[in-house]
């Protein structure tokens, strides 16, 4: 990068932020597979246990009965880490209802060699049910009825940062100092027309210095994804807020952090290949983005009140035979002060048959108006 930074001048945090995390043999999440749970840098809902992915799997069930139990369907996850969550939903699948997991195939788009062979591993007792991708356009000559889904995906993509001076947006870049340190460097001016589309709807009147971060890349993420699927479901639990908190006045340093060992901090520029880099999710951008591709919004809401509907039969079979373990990682996955309140999930629907019933109050919470 400093070589990079010599020849063609400072770069852009999202180029940093894709070599520090996934440059093949250095980056972050290219060196190993420990990242995430107790041993590892940060947690996430998948760490909790296996009723996250049990909670998933009851809700794609239920999007293939009511696609009308196709005889073959896919399942498309997105950043499958060491294989975990794709082992706890596939072994969920299988034992709820036979039948869809016989008609299942289970796609990973993984570039990283590591995180492949973790998954090999893990997933080592569902083989010929699951497979590897490069990338999701691998798909695209035999789209299937299904679902593409990513746990804390997108709060992992690359994403500019920008301040407010002077009564307009600057990007902040980065730059190699004298002594090897890499270094902010803030004002410059914008001029790619994708950052400048992405700003625009954040409107106007940000206190000076207000820095954030903005991403421009959710339709790369997404499109590949809808053309992989004939009809279905797109769903992305993470952490991250609707536009109108995203870029409220007083949040004046955005959400940008690193995590290592557990402990967050907010300089991404030290250390890079040994640290988390992430920033919440606008999720209005992605909804939009995903309207745009010819998708619908059918949920929106905390990670708490989504994971509680889905759970509904599974908290009847609780009554008179509680799984004390099992209860506890319901309660870590939906309580407010846990994973329940910070994490929201977004729910879009593709390419239906019957149009979906879009509730009044997704449009609301996303902030977008009701089309
Ligand atoms: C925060 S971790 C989440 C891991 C796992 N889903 C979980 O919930 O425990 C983010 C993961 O997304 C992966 N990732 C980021 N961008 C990706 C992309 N474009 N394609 C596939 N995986 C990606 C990273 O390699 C990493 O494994």
């Amino acid at each position: 990068m400093r070589e990079r930074i010599e020849r063609d001048g400072p770069l852009g945090f999202p180029e940093f932020m894709a070599t520090a995390l996934y440059q093949p043999s250095l980056g972050y999440y290219a060196r190993e597979t420990r990242q995430v749970g107790r041993g590892g840098d940060f947690f996430t809902s998948v760490s909790v246990g296996p009723l996250f992915g049990e909670l998933l799997a009851r809700r794609f069930l239920r999007e293939w009965r009511e696609s009308g139990s196709p005889a073959r369907w896919r399942i498309i996850e997105c950043g499958a880490h060491d294989g975990t969550l794709a082992a706890d939903i596939l072994g969920a699948i299988s034992r709820l209802d036979p039948q869809a997991f016989a008609a299942l195939e289970y796609a990973i788009p993984e570039p990283l060699p590591r995180l492949q062979a973790a998954q090999r591993e893990t997933l080592r007792g569902f083989h010929g049910k699951w497979r590897f991708i490069a990338e999701a356009s691998e798909l695209h000559a035999d789209p299937l009825p299904g679902v593409a889904f990513g746990n804390e995906l997108l709060d992992a993509l690359p994403f500019h940062v920008v301040e407010w001076t002077n009564g307009g947006w600057r990007e902040c870049k980065v730059e190699a100092a004298p002594d090897g340190d890499f270094v902010w460097q803030a004002h410059h001016e914008i001029t790619s027309p994708a950052l400048l589309d992405a700003l625009a709807p954040l409107g106007n009147g940000f206190p000076e210095n207000y820095r954030t971060e903005v991403r421009t890349n959710f339709r790369d993420c997404l499109e590949p994804l809808v053309r992989s699927l004939s009809s279905g479901l797109l769903l992305w639990p993470d952490y991250g807020f609707a536009r109108p908190d995203y870029y409220h006045p007083d949040r004046k340093t955005g959400t940008l952090r690193t995590f290592s060992k557990h402990r967050a901090a907010e300089n991404p520029l030290a250390t890079p290949g040994e640290i988390d880099i992430t920033a919440h999710v606008d999720f209005t951008a992605v909804a939009e983005t995903a309207i745009r591709l010819g998708c619908q919004p059918v949920a929106f809401s905390s990670q708490g009140s989504w994971l509680t509907g889905q759970a509904r039969s599974w908290l009847l079979a609780q009554e008179g035979n509680p799984d004390a373990a099992a209860l506890r990682q319901f309660q870590t996955l939906t309580h407010p002060a846990h994973l329940g309140g910070s994490f929201h999930v977004l729910e879009l629907s593709w390419n239906q048959p019957a149009a979906p019933i879009i509730p009044p109050e997704i449009w609301h919470r996303l902030g977008i108006s009701q089309p």
